[in-house]
């Protein structure tokens, strides 16, 4: 299973995020954090951000919308230039539409979960969507601890996924570091969001390559 990085630019220097993505250009994709104050408590980014960070780096932009009506925004961040979009399965009132439309529009189409959000009951969409992302800490802020618990949820999500043969990726998000991305690899994870364990660090780029060398072993 091919491993991959996604640097959160939430726990980057907003006053610097052209040079903060430049620093992460090893990694795979560059995270997007969307919040809207009203699906979480918290407020970051919205489309014009996300377009100039788009013409800032040639990494892809894997846009997390953790905002209500989804349905009515995500459209605009594929035309803003992300390359994926997930939506949260809670906010979202059509999902099959609204992937449908993701992809047609030429982006990636993903969907999260929060923590007390079970999975079976989506196994029927998954055909729809390009990947899953399990959130392993309640969505709105970085630097949260790594919520254990989900780890059977992240293996009840592989297990669905080979179920059906999908080529589908499965994303972690929260608390993911040095300490703790090995547990989400052997749960079945395969693409890792790591926001303070990135930017919190020396040196982002070479965080970067030691969390995809502890994921791949
Ligand atoms: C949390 C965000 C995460 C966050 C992760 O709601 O979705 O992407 O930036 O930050 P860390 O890696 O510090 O938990
Ligand atoms: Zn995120």
């Amino acid at each position: 299973m091919a491993v991959q990085i996604n640097p959160s630019i939430l726990s980057a220097d907003f006053s610097r995020l052209a040079e903060e993505a430049k620093a992460v250009e090893g990694a795979d994709w560059l995270h997007v954090d969307v919040m809207d104050n009203h699906f979480v408590p918290n407020l970051t980014i919205g489309v014009p951000v996300v377009e100039a960070l788009g013409k800032a780096t040639d990494t892809p932009l894997d846009c997390h919308l953790m905002i209500e009506d989804p349905d009515r925004w995500a459209p605009q961040y594929v035309e803003a230039g992300a390359g994926s979009v997930t939506f949260h399965a809670e906010a979202a009132a059509a999902p099959v539409r609204l992937a449908r439309e993701i992809r047609a529009k030429g982006a990636r189409a993903s969907m999260a979960l929060k923590p007390a959000t079970p999975i079976d009951q989506y196994e029927d969409l998954l055909p729809e969507l390009d990947m899953v992302l399990v959130m392993t800490v309640e969505p709105g802020f970085g630097g949260q601890a790594f919520l254990d618990i989900m780890l059977p949820k992240i293996r009840r999500t592989r297990e669905l996924i080979s179920k059906h043969g999908l080529e589908m990726w499965l994303q972690v998000d929260g608390g993911v570091a040095a300490s703790t991305i090995e547990r989400c690899a052997e749960a079945g994870a395969d693409v890792f969001v790591a926001g303070s364990a990135v930017y919190g660090a020396q040196d982002p780029a070479k965080a970067v390559e030691e969390l995809r060398g502890l994921a791949r072993q």
